[in-house]
């Protein structure tokens, strides 16, 4: 087996921290996707074989695959109304909790786990604590259908913005690009800076052909930080 870097070493720490701090029996929880949240949920696999009883669904078909394997009891989406709490990492995260998401082409799952859920925490490692947004490429999800009449539409939305020419990429390319789990295309936007998530964020999704975005503003709950030091940070954001 690899060794642990530092990195990941932070990641199990924020996943205990959350366990500890947030997790009671009986709860239903969301399951992020994304390393951090793929080492949150066997450290919950951990506990559950402890005894914590909790049930989660899960944002992409990794993540239930690897809550099957580490037993954590898993609910469709369609038979839940709200959950408890979600837990899902980031690819940025400013300390307002406006995220990046979408670095695993799960963003569209993840964001309807996030809305359907009483709590939001994000689960990073110290790397993701950014100021501003921006430098991860944005994550668009797409229908295949037009997808480059879409990539122009963002480009034009963009430039009202002050983004000239920005250099927006189907992920993978057109020869063999990334399908998400619901069959869709993923378009990378190269802003290097974003300080006004708030207002761009539902303007992305007023264009016919785009299903999501990857700027999760006003979602996020509760930021706990996994240091490289082996220590663990909890920012609250809104009660
Ligand atoms: C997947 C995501 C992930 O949460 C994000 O990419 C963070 O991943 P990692 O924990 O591997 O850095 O949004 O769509």
């Amino acid at each position: 087996m690899s060794k642990q870097t530092p990195q990941d070493e932070a990641k199990i720490v924020a996943g205990r921290r959350v366990i500890e701090a947030y997790l009671k029996d009986g709860m239903q929880i969301g399951l992020g996707s994304g390393t951090t949240s793929y080492a949150f949920v066997r450290v919950l696999g951990e506990k559950v074989r402890e005894g914590l009883r909790v049930e989660g669904v899960t944002t992409s078909t990794i993540t239930r695959d690897i809550a099957r394997e580490v037993g954590v009891p898993l609910l469709d989406i369609n038979d839940v109304t709200q959950l408890d709490l979600t837990i899902d990492g980031a690819d940025e995260i400013d300390r307002a909790g406006r995220m990046i998401k979408g670095g695993g082409a799960c963003l569209l799952w993840e964001k309807i786990v996030a809305y359907t859920s009483k709590r939001m925490i994000a689960i990073v490692d110290e790397t993701k604590m950014v100021d501003p947004i921006g430098a991860f490429p944005l994550p668009i999800e797409v229908i295949p259908y037009g997808w480059r009449n879409t990539m122009h539409q963002l480009a034009t939305l963009l430039a009202t913005f002050d983004y000239d020419a920005p250099r927006l990429e189907l992920r993978g390319g057109s020869s063999d690009p990334v399908v998400t789990d619901s069959a869709h295309y993923i378009i990378d936007c190269h802003l290097d800076a974003i300080p006004r998530a708030d207002e761009l964020a539902p303007l992305f999704n007023q264009i016919p052909g785009v299903v999501e975005n990857g700027l999760f503003v006003d979602i996020c709950d509760e930021i706990v930080i996994g240091h490289f030091d082996g220590s663990s940070e909890i920012i609250r954001i809104r009660d």
